[in-house]
């Protein structure tokens, strides 16, 4: 009997121990093993609106566990210390139960859920004031990639988005596809991407800096690598970006460049790329007018090097299964000068 107890406690401590590790391996996975991409975290908050939502996320998860512990301690009492209580003492007392599960159950839980409710509200409703922004960025969702206008400035870009630090933007976002989901974590809160609508968030960076965001709305196979990158930058740094962005790109005077433009608009490119100051207007993929400038390739999976940019060329598919790029088939030679070539877009 004395045995069989302890051989149980014994086992009981082991299952506690697997499910330990079993979660901290599972936890071990959210750091990210691409050294370029940086996770980002909500709990570190880069603008008062995002601090906001950080500051009610602690509040409900503190709040929660002080729940939960209470649940454990009633638990754990009517386990192993409520053995006083006899059947007869049970009978004489009958709705002792019913008044717990109406006090409790149904008083408390409702209170809970009425504050928590105020408290997205309020932080809901201070997230949305301020004076409204004079910039305006449209970003529209396309399966897998961030088309992103300066409507006011009529340029485009990709996956990226510029914005003066400590200034704030608005963003009115929408699709051209399915729904997606916008997210930068330490700047904002989630804002979906909805077909024939039009969704406005306002955006704001306290400190200069880069800012991972992400598709937050399962969009088809690629969502998971549906990234982007918000970079605020001091004003006068932001103002010459937007100065260059606007610059049509000039013919190239080198050969080999001339020879790679002669390639990228004798081809299928064309038809789903456009770059300003050429014949190549297409609207399926990234605006690359100025590509060279961009941090990114793949819609924030890569980093824009020669080498990946090559590669991404050659064999979109290999990177990426199932996005609009389809393999370019070009001798190595083609290969180089198109690469000179897309290099003088910045
Ligand atoms: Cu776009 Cu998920």
């Amino acid at each position: 009997m004395e045995a069989k107890s302890v051989r149980m406690r014994r086992s009981r401590w082991g299952i506690a121990l697997f499910w330990l590790s079993a979660s901290a391996a599972a936890l071990s996975g959210c750091t990210q093993e691409n050294s370029f991409i940086e996770t980002p975290s909500m709990l570190s908050p880069q603008s008062p609106e995002a601090a906001r939502i950080a500051n009610l996320s602690w509040f409900m998860f503190i709040l929660g566990g002080l729940i939960w512990l209470g649940v454990m301690a009633y638990l754990a009492y009517a386990i192993w210390g409520n053995r006083g209580e006899s059947l007869e003492e049970g009978l004489e007392n009958p709705n002792r139960g019913s008044r717990i599960v109406v006090f409790w159950g149904i008083g408390f839980t409702t209170l809970v859920l009425l504050v928590l409710f105020g408290l997205n509200i309020a932080t809901m409703a201070a997230n949305n004031s301020g004076s409204s922004p004079e910039l305006i960025i449209d970003v529209i969702g396309r399966q897998w990639w961030w088309e992103v206008q300066y409507p006011q400035y009529g340029f485009e870009t990709a996956n990226e988005i510029r914005i003066p630090v400590g200034e704030r933007v608005l963003l009115r976002l929408t699709t051209k596809d399915v729904i997606h989901s916008f997210w930068v974590p330490e700047l904002s809160g989630k804002v979906d991407t909805i077909p024939n609508r039009v969704n406005e968030l306002t955006l704001m960076a306290s400190q200069a800096g880069e800012y991972w965001g992400e598709c937050a709305e399962y969009c088809g196979l690629q969502h998971a690598l549906m990234k982007l990158l918000v970079i605020a930058e001091p004003q006068a740094q932001f103002a010459a970006w937007l100065q260059q962005q606007q610059t049509v790109p000039q013919a190239p005077e080198d050969t080999l460049a001339f020879e790679g433009e002669q390639i990228f608009l004798g081809s299928a490119c064309v038809y789903c790329h456009t770059i300003e100051g050429t014949n190549a207007t297409g609207d399926l993929g990234p605006d690359l007018t100025h590509l060279a400038s961009r941090r990114t390739l793949g819609a924030g999976i890569l980093e824009n090097t020669p080498g990946n940019l090559a590669g991404w060329i050659i064999d979109a598919q290999a990177i990426k299964p199932g996005n609009q790029m389809p393999p370019m088939d070009l001798s190595g030679p083609e290969l180089q000068a198109l690469l000179a070539y897309l290099a003088l877009l910045e």
